[in-house]
């Protein structure tokens, strides 16, 4: 294992940490690692779980982001779509093969937390971690999916409807890595779509979520799948619903029964983000309101074709992995550092602590405020949420870097402060200016991703950015600005 190299360190998340540069390293250590390790990719759930303790015993994390080849999107010549493990949500939301013959999972995808979580989320993750209130699941369950694991001993093919087997439970052992996840295009007749109610528009875990997907005849539906999400310990077939619409016509009347149907079959419970009747009825109006703009061909409208990603460029190659040994060796801001400490930390911790860079914030070290915003290989990301050895042979630019993204003598003088850090000062698009450098990041990706945004593109390129005291009309105009620069 020439390429993968092992720390021991004395902290509460992980004592050791590999990133393997094949699929064969990264099996064999977890056969050898078996219920002590725990592989990472987009470490959106994984960091948190290590940190809260949900994840007890885990020694070792293997972090699978350098394996080549593993974020491609596909289509067999069997018209089946495969996803890689690395595949993001970013990848997804942008994907114009899943658009078109996946909907219902661009659609949940799109609506997973806000784009810095969605630059480094994988669908793999969302469905390992298998709370039924995650987005993905009930698309890729009413789509037919099944999933490849891969171990030392081969592999195995197991449907989504066999994978989860009760709340945060799969039957993936310990050593097995989920090597691709694959389903049937949909064909010319089949349409569906995905709806969800969270407590906020963005940011919001499901409170229910739904996947629909018709086969529809010229007078109706011919076959109907209908999924349910968070109401009930994994995922639901609404079948009652399903067979009650087969070969009826889409009127008023149909749609209400079904809807009615589709709640009567959700097992929900009370908890603090919404009662068991609450989600029953929520269940109700999802149902409805997805069969009525199917029904009326508009079921992609609430999804922009070219989502903003605050990535340059999504299909950007992260770098393969280096040789990995004592050191974290990193470009910041375009120059080299060397880390001989702080290998068990955030990528924010290791940035502020350990390099003294502390213009990136925390706010609430949960990927929920985006005052940590960085660029780590040209995608904007919640550093808190990224172990600090993934920067070992990345490039990162924090707010202390940006003014110098400017070409030289591009601006009044070479180091020229950025156009958005300007409009924030003209415009007065600071109080506390806590939350700032994390907008200014999230901006100046815009900026770079799309020169002249409009208004709607500017406010999905902050849903991942709190501000508690300027509110956000100086922000959005900052940045409106900024684009005229
Ligand atoms: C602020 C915030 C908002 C969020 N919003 C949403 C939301 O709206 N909807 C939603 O559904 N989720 C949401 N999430 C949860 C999370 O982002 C997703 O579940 C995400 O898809 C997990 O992917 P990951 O790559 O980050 O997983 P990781 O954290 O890297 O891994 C998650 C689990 O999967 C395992 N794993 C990862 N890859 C593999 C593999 N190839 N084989 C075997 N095991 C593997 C890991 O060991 C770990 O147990 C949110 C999280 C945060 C922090
Ligand atoms: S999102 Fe990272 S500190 Fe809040
Ligand atoms: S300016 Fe104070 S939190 Fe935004």
């Amino acid at each position: 294992m020439a390429s993968c190299a092992t720390l021991w360190f004395n902290n509460t998340m992980w004592n050791e940490y590999f990133i393997p540069a094949t699929l064969d390293e990264t099996l064999h250590l977890l056969a050898e690692k078996r219920e002590k390790a725990r592989l990472v990719a987009g470490a959106t759930d994984l960091m948190l779980e290590l940190e809260r303790g949900v994840r007890k015993g885990i020694e070792t994390i293997i972090d699978v982001t350098r394996l080549p080849d593993l974020d491609r999107i596909r289509q067999d010549e069997n018209g089946i779509l495969h996803l890689g493990p690395l595949v993001t949500h970013n990848d997804v939301a942008a994907s114009r093969l899943l658009h078109e013959y996946a909907f219902p999972l661009v659609s949940a995808s799109w609506q997973v937390g806000a784009p810095q979580i969605r630059n480094r989320a994988t669908v793999a993750g969302n469905l390992v971690t298998a709370s039924p209130a995650n987005d993905t699941i009930t698309p890729l369950m009413a789509l037919g999916a099944w999933v490849l694991l891969a171990s030392m001993k081969g592999t195995r093919r197991v449907s989504l409807e066999e994978f989860f087997t009760g709340v945060r439970k799969t039957v993936i052992e310990p050593d097995e890595m989920l090597v691709d996840i694959a389903f049937p295009a949909l064909k010319n007749d089949q349409r569906g779509t995905f709806l969800k109610l969270g407590l906020r528009r963005v940011q919001a875990i499901s409170l229910v979520n739904t996947a629909i997907i018709l086969d529809l005849t010229p007078d109706g539906v011919r076959s109907a799948v209908i999924t349910l999400g968070a109401v009930a310990p994994t995922i639901l077939h609404a079948r009652e619903a399903e067979v009650y619409l087969a070969g009826k016509e889409m009127t008023d009347e149909n749609i209400a029964r079904a809807a009615e149907l589709a709640s009567a079959a959700s097992r929900p419970i009370d908890d603090i983000r919404g009662s068991a009747a609450y989600r029953m009825a929520m269940v109700n109006v999802l149902v409805k309101r997805g069969l009525l703009s199917l029904r009326a061909g508009q079921e992609k409208a609430q999804v922009p074709e070219t989502p903003v990603l605050l990535s340059s460029d999504v299909k950007a190659q992260i770098p393969r992995a280096l040789p990995f040994d004592q050191s974290i060796h990193t470009t910041i801001n375009g120059k080299d550092y060397t880390f001989t400490s702080g290998q068990e930390k955030s990528l924010l911790r290791l940035l502020r602590e350990e390099a003294g860079l502390t213009g990136t914030k925390e706010g609430c070290a949960e990927g929920e405020c985006g005052a940590c915003t960085v660029f780590l290989d040209d995608k904007a990301v919640m550093a808190c949420l990224v172990p600090a050895p993934r920067a070992h042979g990345a490039e990162i630019v924090t707010v202390e870097g940006l003014g110098s993204l400017l070409p030289l003598g591009e601006g009044p003088e070479p180091r020229a402060l950025h156009p958005v850090q300007r409009t924030f000062i003209d415009d007065g698009a600071v109080q506390c200016g806590y939350c700032t450098p994390g907008f200014i990041m999230s901006a100046a990706k815009l900026l770079e991703e799309r020169p002249q945004p409009g208004r709607d593109e500017i406010m999905q390129a902050i849903t991942g950015n709190l501000c508690r005291c300027t509110g956000y009309y100086k922000i959005v105009q900052a940045i409106e600005d900024a684009s005229k620069l």
